[in-house]
């Protein structure tokens, strides 16, 4: 008798530990205790039909809108409502993070930046998701690789991006300047461009300068463009360097001397955007959204037609981008996961990305759409584009990121503004990027 109460006992035990393991694997959300295929591999199955958030930035085309539109008339018992979020990243994660600390289930789909799955993964703000159920491999590989924490995947990449140089065709060919790949030589092109009549009072260059995630990205592509990396492979930082110092340093002097005009200092993309589509630059750092943007001819773009891109200048040659993008996952504590995984999956075919692309001039993340010879023709940027996103260098990986791009902004706002020597500046953040990145 004592024997089998103890086995009892034992039973009752390991159904307990058993039950724990499941909702600790989906993440705890309510609707989804159940694990999935018996393999201790296999992702946790997505349980919960019924109407779902979608949580995302602004949506400068209002593609986003129409493709939710099209699933909502699709699907009626699941409908999908967007929550729009601020324009600036830090801004979009501030409020998805404060969401997740306080285990709100108002979200359910989010639109991460690349650079956000670590902290959200190890959080366990967002829930595994099951890889054999996406294509991945037709997809850029270094766009997989931002959805993925520890070998496991955490989001879908929905697109990519790779910044570009923007520059003024019709002015260039004007004043008889090539292309430039080198820093120097955008000095030159400069000079020539400006010394024509209606030219004289345009702006040399410009990019992502406010204290905020772009600043973080134009800072790494200096850097990098300059034959240096704020972490190298393995994560360290390596940011207090002759190279760091002269990449960042084409900036602070961009700023002194007037080829970068004061106000840059204020530009997100949007403020940018505007700005090139006034006519009041001849070179600029962008992402591709711009390109259809700027080509509308509704008297929005002073400059449809007239530019062109080309791969990002660096110090000695071409320089290298950040890698950019934006990929969807799931919050933990959202309710109706299997209806946020299928509309995921919907978002990811090769047709949405296709209409995001005609609609958005955005990166797609299917490495197949940057062959397609239609695309190509309409979107000549296309093989740049790839390029750019392929050799593109990842931020640095963190899961205190948000701690780690403060870091950032704030060294190199403060050498931007003239507040603190760039050398300096790149002393004290080895430092902090050394105690952030431990
Ligand atoms: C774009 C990029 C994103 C980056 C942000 C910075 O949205 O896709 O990765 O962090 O710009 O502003």
């Amino acid at each position: 008798m004592a024997g089998s109460k103890t086995t009892a006992l034992r039973l009752v035990a390991l159904a307990s530990v058993s039950v724990l393991a499941a909702a600790c694997g989906s993440g705890g959300g309510s609707g989804s205790g159940t694990s999935g295929g018996g393999s201790s591999a296999a992702a946790p199955k997505l349980d919960g039909r019924g109407d779902i958030t979608f949580v995302t930035g602004k949506d400068t085309s209002n593609n986003m809108q129409k493709l939710v539109a099209d699933w909502n008339s699709a699907h009626p018992g699941e409908q999908v409502r967007i929550v729009e979020l601020p324009e600036s990243a830090d801004a979009q994660r501030q409020q998805m993070v404060q969401n997740a600390q306080v285990k709100s289930n108002a979200y359910s789909v989010l639109n991460l930046d690349v650079v956000w799955t670590a902290e959200f993964a190890a959080n366990r703000w967002v829930v595994e998701l099951p890889r054999d159920q996406f294509d991945l491999d037709k997809f850029l590989k270094p766009a997989v690789a931002t959805a993925e924490y520890r070998d496991k995947l955490y989001a879908v990449p929905v697109y990519s991006d790779g910044g570009m140089l923007y520059y003024r065709k019709d002015l260039l060919d004007k004043a008889a300047v090539a292309v430039p790949k080198t820093w120097d030589e955008l000095l030159t092109a400069c000079q020539k461009v400006k010394a024509l009549p209606e030219a004289a009072n345009i702006g040399c260059y410009a990019g992502q300068f406010e204290k905020y995630e772009g600043l973080t990205v134009n800072f790494d592509e200096a850097v990098h463009s300059a034959g240096g990396a704020t972490v190298d492979d393995a994560g360290k930082p390596t940011v207090d360097t002759p190279q760091a110092k002269a990449g960042l340093d084409v900036l602070v002097q961009g700023f002194k001397t007037g080829v970068i005009p004061q106000k840059a200092i204020t530009y997100k993309e949007e403020e940018g955007r505007r700005s090139f589509q006034a006519g009041e630059l001849i070179f600029q750092r962008q992402w591709p959204y711009q390109w259809a943007l700027a080509n509308k001819t509704d008297g929005s773009s002073q400059v449809a037609g007239k530019f062109d891109v080309a791969p990002l200048p660096g110090l000695s040659g071409p320089g290298v981008s950040s890698l950019g993008g934006h990929n969807f996952a799931i919050s933990a504590f959202a309710e109706h996961k299997a209806t946020a995984l299928d509309f995921i999956k919907y978002f990811t075919t090769e047709q949405a990305e296709r209409s995001n692309l005609l609609a958005t001039s955005q990166a797609p993340t299917r490495a197949d759409l940057y062959e397609d010879q239609e695309l190509v023709k309409q979107f000549p940027y296309l093989p740049t584009l790839k390029a750019s996103i392929l050799a593109a260098k990842p931020r640095p990986k963190a899961v205190r990121y948000g701690d780690v791009t403060t870091a950032i902004q704030e060294a190199a706002y403060a050498a931007l503004t003239g507040a603190k020597d760039s050398g300096a500046v790149l002393k004290d953040l080895q430092a902090k990027l050394q105690d952030l990145l431990k």
